[in-house]
């Protein structure tokens, strides 16, 4: 039984005020949801007080990237220590904003992806394929690259992935990809995440949709069979429609 799970990645949003605000609104929306994990990823400098304003609550923290050293000269970077420090129990990572507009690459998310394991914190590995990619049936392909590059010398820890299939012309958009193909390829990163590890294995690996997901179309894509939540961009920065999202029954 993989346990939902609905992840706010809140990009380069919101203040300090903002995150307490947005929790306040948010705590009575969710109560009484018990059976869908919830996290909430803001920026670095709101961590301290999105971790306070939901302590006891059981909706957990997350990053939305990490530097792969622990410590040392790397001036403006954090390190997986540091997000530990700060009550992180997940990070984002591959993210296609930060593959396109930083330019990261699978060499360098792998490095990521096996110092967030090496410090404890659960990364949630980001692949899908672009338009371009897609019209022209290499989505499959891409994909299938992504997750053996940034899972290379990866070993299995028991909770301690999740993958989100983001397709990039999906995300912020408006148009989600059908729920239909976003089975099709979680189906898929399924079977891919079954050669790299065991089937058993696999099967416990909790796998995401991301791009576009609103209250509206959330029930869809958590009724396909290897669908198991969602990472939700901007419909995660207004209380109501984020809780909307989380209560998808
Ligand atoms: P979106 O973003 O929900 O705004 O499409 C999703 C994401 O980037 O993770």
């Amino acid at each position: 039984m993989r346990t939902p799970l609905i992840v706010a990645n809140w990009k380069m949003n919101k203040s300090i005020r903002d995150t307490e605000t947005f929790v306040q609104d948010l705590l009575p929306l969710l109560s009484g949801v018990t059976e869908v994990e919830v996290a909430v990823c803001p920026s670095f400098v709101s961590l301290p007080a999105l971790r306070g304003a939901l302590s006891g609550s059981g909706i957990r923290v997350g990053a939305q990237n990490l530097f792969w050293e622990m410590k040392g000269a790397y001036t403006g970077e954090i390190s997986p220590l540091m997000l530990v420090d700060a009550g992180c129990s997940y990070v984002i990572l591959g993210h296609s904003e930060r593959r396109q507009i930083m330019g990261e690459n699978d060499a360098i998310i792998n490095r990521k992806v096996r110092a967030a394991l090496d410090a404890g914190i659960t990364p949630i590995l980001c692949v899908g394929e672009t338009l371009q990619e897609r019209e022209n049936h290499m989505a499959r392909e891409v994909v299938k690259e992504q997750l053996s590059r940034d899972l290379k010398d990866v070993s299995f820890a028991p909770g301690g992935m999740v993958i989100a299939y983001e397709p990039v012309w999906a995300i912020g958009t408006g148009v989600n990809a059908s729920s239909d193909d976003a089975q099709e390829m979680t189906g898929f990163i399924r079977s891919c995440l079954a050669r790299l590890y065991r089937r058993e294995q696999a099967e416990s690996i909790r796998i995401l949709y991301g791009g576009s997901v609103k209250p509206e179309n959330i029930a869809e894509f958590m009724a396909e069979e290897d669908i198991d939540g969602a990472l939700v961009g901007g419909a995660s920065l207004q209380a109501d429609s984020f809780a909307g999202i989380v209560r998808f029954k």
